[in-house]
């Protein structure tokens, strides 16, 4: 079974991207490590990356075949996009909204998430091991628990 890992714009550049807030490791890095994670509990991950907004709607709506349960980092898209909000409220899977940097400990304008109206669970400030907490509990969530 499939955990699908999304994530919104500019998250291709992270480990170059304002390293002093999103650090140095790299997209491959978190997806090798949501893959040992994952496969502990007998789950695989496919890692995805758009700076578009539709191509990460259409990523919602093949997940909704494909996947057990998602996690997301919608990048900037989290305060702006409601049609990733009604695209995630048409999946019937476990959620998880997961941001590296602290949200709330930044500027106001990223203090609103419209996915947080969707998400079971959300992380923020854990660096790229919350990438990892949050497929622990999709995987306990997909499991039955
Ligand atoms: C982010 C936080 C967002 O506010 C920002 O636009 C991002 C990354 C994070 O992972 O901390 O691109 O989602």
């Amino acid at each position: 079974t499939t955990i699908y890992i999304l994530n919104g714009p500019n998250l291709n550049l992270l480990g170059q991207r304002q390293p002093e807030i999103y650090g140095h490791e790299t997209l491959a890095d978190v997806e090798r490590r949501c893959a040992e994670v994952a496969a502990e509990k007998g789950f695989s991950v496919r890692l995805f990356q758009s700076n578009h907004e539709g191509t990460i709607v259409d990523q919602i709506h093949e997940a909704r075949q494909a996947a057990c349960g998602i996690v997301i980092n919608p990048a900037a898209y989290t305060h702006t996009s409601v049609a990733i909000l009604d695209a995630l409220n048409t999946f019937e899977g476990p959620v998880i909204e997961c941001h590296i940097s602290n949200v709330h400990k930044r500027e106001s304008f990223r203090h609103h998430s419209y996915v947080s109206l969707r998400a079971d669970g959300v992380l923020a400030g854990f660096g790229i091991e919350g990438y990892e907490l949050a497929v622990r509990r999709i995987c306990s969530l997909c499991a039955g628990g």
